[in-house]
């Protein structure tokens, strides 16, 4: 099967339902199934993203789901689903093999998948800092907290599209719930003054556990919470929670009564969001309101969130947080710790102010020192006075400075730094005196924290799509670089473009090949080239997976390396090559270069597998078509969509003039709609039987007997093979054999009849020659010889003249019986019904004109009368022949007494004769040699005549009996 490269725009496309509709499109196109639909999670729930083709309306996502949930391959009926990152490709009716090939491709669907969906997750954060910052703008520093308010509802309602917000503040909050008192609306009726009661459920989401909640009308009407809003009676309503420094607030609300309103994910960030600035407001605003010294100090807070919101590069982000904290605070030094992915140590990511050597040598422990303990608690810690507050240090490092006194800060406070979904670091303050904040500053700095927290965290959830985007794309590249050629400039471009998205220094592309299983082919990066010792060692380091190296396995100058496999052929466990990438730093690769490289490799082993597997079937292709071309049987290819690829010209001549061209037509639409329903039946057993399927069909005036089979070169579908025969042109064949057949029978029994005709005609012909002869001699020679005598007598009386005359008369009566005897038994020779054959041969021969002999071999003895006659009758012809035509000296006639039959042999030394002269006397009705030839056969011999002109002339003859 043909494996269109990866599509290269699949990553590239600017939302979910673009990739969706791209894969769909690429999966049905590839695998050729009926239809292909892609789900992916938009909104917390599954949904068809994309769809291709037909049939779809026979899945109802419930496959699809429990792919996703298992993750693994799920068939079901015409159904199957392959799960991939936040996806799942659904076909109906597709091949397996050809699900197959698409389930390996999951690496790469998942990656462009996740970076499609961090797009479209940055263009909303996008949306939501755009919101946010348009509403710090228009608020230019006021810290009123009506106007603040009223402005963020504003905002809300706005940005959703939705009719009506308000801010609530709880002017009751208990055990059992809360209810809001003062309200800031937007898009109410004046006459609405607030007051909605949450339940302790709802209240513990919102307070408790910070989530936004989403009430919908079909769903939640009966619900406590729908009881709390019947007199706001929304279609639709978001509720997020005000909070500040873990305290409860309030509630944003925003709803919409119109009953086509939705609300996306997005919508959700961006009410809290929204909250959460309101929530910073009416903190800024209280802190504003109990001691007006700290204005400054606010509004420059204000400042700072707005600028923090701006940008989403990560350093820049942390440079501006660290100088916003060092000019809002007045510190000597600040850092932002990040927590290692161990989740025990910190170490410092950025800093300000704070020496070299203590930004490398730190590695602060959790729960240990004031950074340590504020990440452990996720609160603030203070220590006032380090000489004093015996607190210890985080870090060995730190530790040991303090032991010696050396330590260069006294006060210092840890702010934890996260999210809702967990704590990623730390922003820590030093100053050189004692602490100098008091307990209102320090609620700023928690402020300014949980700012710096969103900040940092839009800015990371930027880089980390770009990281994808970046990992995609050599991926992409990788594939396509192999896919084209695999020149050794490809492989040197792929080695390269691998050992950079791997971070890595130098790096190498290895292939083996042959029965023993080396290294064939080498292509390296930065890379001197390597003995075959060298890489004979790498190689046997390669194991299931991805792994580093230990240094004494590396190759020589590498500080840290490691080895992936490149696993590929038919089952996917062949190992084709390996990569291999070092540097000569000596950290070991992270998990998530190993992942890396762990896709990279699965890209290149997909595509090297899928080069082969093309070569391979390219030859095999050839083979066929050779043999194909050359066939009488008539052979057509159909893709697995049913459309004919390749007719051979056998299949052309008998059908192309009355169809119209048969590649590009329909293979089932070629029969007629009676024997369709045949065709169609086989070609599913064609794709479930091993043996295929068989039909017959009747296509354009042929009937055809049709064989289907699948053809699956190395497991992949790649079409169906029909062989069929022209049954209608076996049947003109049979017919012409039975009519041949029938004919010959028919002249076979006109021969047998006329041959008993001619035995018949013979038998007859004898009796009547015998009749014959007996009148001659019993009736005519007895008249002529008693009319001799009387006149005789009478010429005895006569005299004189008349006596002459009678005389006469009695010597022609003497020549007219000799005449009429000599005629009877040449008729019939009494001597052969008296004395047998060999005195009648005598006589025969005595009679003839020509010097002739009869010469006798064997042990002599009569022969059945019949055999007799035909002996004699042709001895008789032939020695009349040599009479009349020979002119030879001399004659024989030779008979040979066998056991079981008589030979005979009639021969002269006469002028002989050719073929042409006889058949030249038989037109002329001389039938004397035809007729000799034709007694012979009826008594069961055959004649040989044996002339020559100048040589003379043998008959041969040997008759059973
Ligand atoms: N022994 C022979 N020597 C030379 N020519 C012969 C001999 N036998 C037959 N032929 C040639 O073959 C011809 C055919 O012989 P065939 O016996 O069939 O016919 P025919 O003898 O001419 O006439 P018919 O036998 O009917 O009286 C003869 O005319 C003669 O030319
Ligand atoms: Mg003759």
């Amino acid at each position: 099967m043909t494996l269109p490269p990866f599509p290269p725009d699949l990553g590239a496309v600017p939302t979910v339902r673009a990739f969706g509709a791209a894969l769909a499109q690429f999966a049905c196109r590839t695998v050729r199934a009926h239809g292909v639909q892609v789900w992916a999670v938009v909104g917390g729930s599954l949904g068809v993203v994309g769809e291709e083709g037909r049939g779809l309306g026979l899945s109802d996502g419930t496959l699809a789901a429990r792919s996703l949930a298992q993750g693994e391959t799920l068939e079901e009926g015409m159904l199957a689903c392959v799960p991939f990152g936040g996806g799942v490709l659904e076909f109906v009716g597709a091949d397996p093999a050809g699900v197959e090939v698409m389930a390996g491709l999951t690496p790469l669907l998942t990656l462009a998948l996740e970076g499609v969906q961090a797009r479209e997750a940055r263009r909303g954060q996008g949306r939501v800092a755009e919101t946010v910052e348009r509403l710090v703008r228009r608020l230019g520093g006021s810290l009123d907290l009506a106007e603040v308010l009223t402005a963020t509802a504003e905002s809300a309602a706005l940005a959703l599209g939705f009719g009506r917000a308000f801010v609530g503040l709880f002017s009751e909050l208990g055990e059992d719930g809360a209810r809001t008192g003062e309200v800031f609306t937007y898009g109410f009726d004046p006459s609405f003054t607030g007051g909605i009661g949450v339940g302790p459920v709802s209240l513990g989401r919102l307070t408790g556990r910070g989530e936004v909640i989403l009430f919908e009308k079909a769903r939640d009407a009966g619900t406590p919470l729908g009881a709390g809003l019947a007199e706001l009676d929304p279609e639709v309503a978001l509720i997020a929670p005000l909070t500040a420094r873990g305290r409860p607030l309030g509630l944003l609300y925003v709803d919409s009564r119109s009953p086509g309103a939705r609300v996306t994910e997005d919508d959700t960030r961006l009410v809290l969001a929204l909250a959460e600035q309101a929530s910073l407001a009416i903190d800024n605003a209280r802190l504003y309101g109990i001691e007006t010294r700290k204005r400054e100090a606010a509004e420059a807070l204000r400042e700072a969130g707005a600028a923090l919101a701006g940008s989403l590069h990560l350093s820049d982000t942390l440079e501006r947080i660290l100088e916003q904290a060092t000019a809002l605070f007045g510190t000597d030094a600040a850092g932002v710790y990040e927590l290692q992915p161990d989740g025990r140590t910190l170490s410092i990511r950025s800093a300000v102010g704070l020496p070299s050597e203590y930004v490398l040598r730190v590695r602060a422990k959790v729960g240990a020192g004031v950074t340590g303990r504020a990440v452990e608690r996720r609160a603030l810690v203070t220590a006032v006075d380090l000489n004093t507050a015996h607190l210890g240090g985080g870090s060995r490092y730190t530790r040991q400075l303090l032991a010696q006194g050396r330590y260069p800060y006294r006060g210092v406070i840890g702010l934890p730094l996260g999210t809702r979904a967990g704590v990623f670091g730390a922003l820590t303050l030093y100053w050189k005196a004692p602490l100098p904040l008091d307990a209102d500053d320090l609620a700023l700095t928690e402020v300014f924290a949980a700012q710096a927290s969103l900040a940092i965290e839009n800015a990371r959830l930027y880089e980390e799509e770009l990281r994808r985007e970046r990992e995609a794309a050599v991926l992409l590249n990788v594939g396509r670089l192999l896919g084209e050629d695999q020149s050794d400039r490809a492989l040197s471009e792929a080695a390269r473009l691998a050992t950079l998205a791997l971070n890595a220094g130098r790096g190498l592309i290895a292939l083996t090949g042959g029965e023993t299983g080396e290294v064939s082919r080498c292509a390296g990066f930065n890379l001197p080239p390597l003995a075959p010792a060298d890489l004979a060692g790498l190689l046997a380091q390669v194991g299931r997976g991805p792994r580093p190296l230990t240094r004494r396995h590396a190759l020589p100058g590498a500080g840290s390396a490691l080895i992936v496999p490149l696993r590929g052929g038919a089952g996917g466990d062949t190992v084709l090559g390996f990569l291999y990438a070092d540097d000569p730093g000596a950290e070991a690769p992270s998990d998530r270069v190993l992942g890396l490289a762990r896709s990279v490799a699965d890209q290149m082993a997909l595509t090297l597998t899928r080069e082969r597997l093309l070569a391979a079937l390219a030859r095999e292709e050839a083979r066929y078509r050779q043999l194909a071309e050359g066939a009488h049987d008539l052979i057509l290819s159909a893709d697995p969509s049913g459309t004919v690829t390749y007719a051979n010209p056998a299949a052309t001549r008998l059908l192309a003039p009355l169809t119209g061209p048969l590649v590009g037509a329909s293979l089932l639409g070629l029969a007629t709609p009676a024997t369709r329903p045949a065709l169609q039946a086989a070609w599913e057993a064609a794709h479930t039987q091993p043996g295929g399927g068989r039909a017959e069909i009747e296509v354009a005036g042929y009937r055809l007997e049709v064989r289907l089979s699948a053809v699956r070169p190395g497991g992949v579908l790649h079409g169906v093979l029909t062989v069929a025969r022209d049954l209608s042109e076996l049947q003109t064949l049979a017919d012409e054999i039975q009519r041949r057949g029938q004919a010959l029978e028919a002249a076979t029994s006109r021969t047998l009849e006329l041959r008993s005709y001619l035995t018949l005609f013979t038998q007859a012909q004898e009796e009547e020659r015998r009749r014959i002869s007996r009148e001659l001699h019993d009736d005519t020679a007895q008249v002529l010889v008693a009319t001799t005598r009387r006149v005789a007598r009478l010429a005895r009386e006569l005299g004189g003249e008349h006596r002459a005359r009678a005389d006469d008369i009695l010597g022609d009566l003497g020549a007219a019986i000799e005449s009429v005897r000599r005629f009877a038994r040449n008729l019939r020779p009494s001597v052969l019904d008296d004395l047998g054959l060999l005195p009648a041969l005598e006589w025969l021969v005595s009679q003839a004109q020509t010097d002739a002999r009869l010469e006798i071999s064997g042990a002599e003895r009569r022969l059945p009368p019949a055999l007799e006659l035909t002996v004699f009758r042709l001895a008789q012809e032939a020695l009349t022949n040599v009479d009349k035509h020979a002119r030879a000296r001399t004659a024989a006639i030779r008979v040979a007494f066998e056991e079981d039959g008589v030979r005979v042999a009639v021969s002269d030394d006469g002028q002989g004769f050719t073929p042409g002269q006889a058949q030249a006397r038989a037109q002329e009705g001389h039938l004397g040699l035809i007729g000799l030839r034709e007694r012979v056969t009826l008594a069961g011999g055959e004649l040989e005549v044996d002339s020559e002109p100048g040589r003379g002339t043998t008959l041969r003859f040997r008759l059973p009996g």
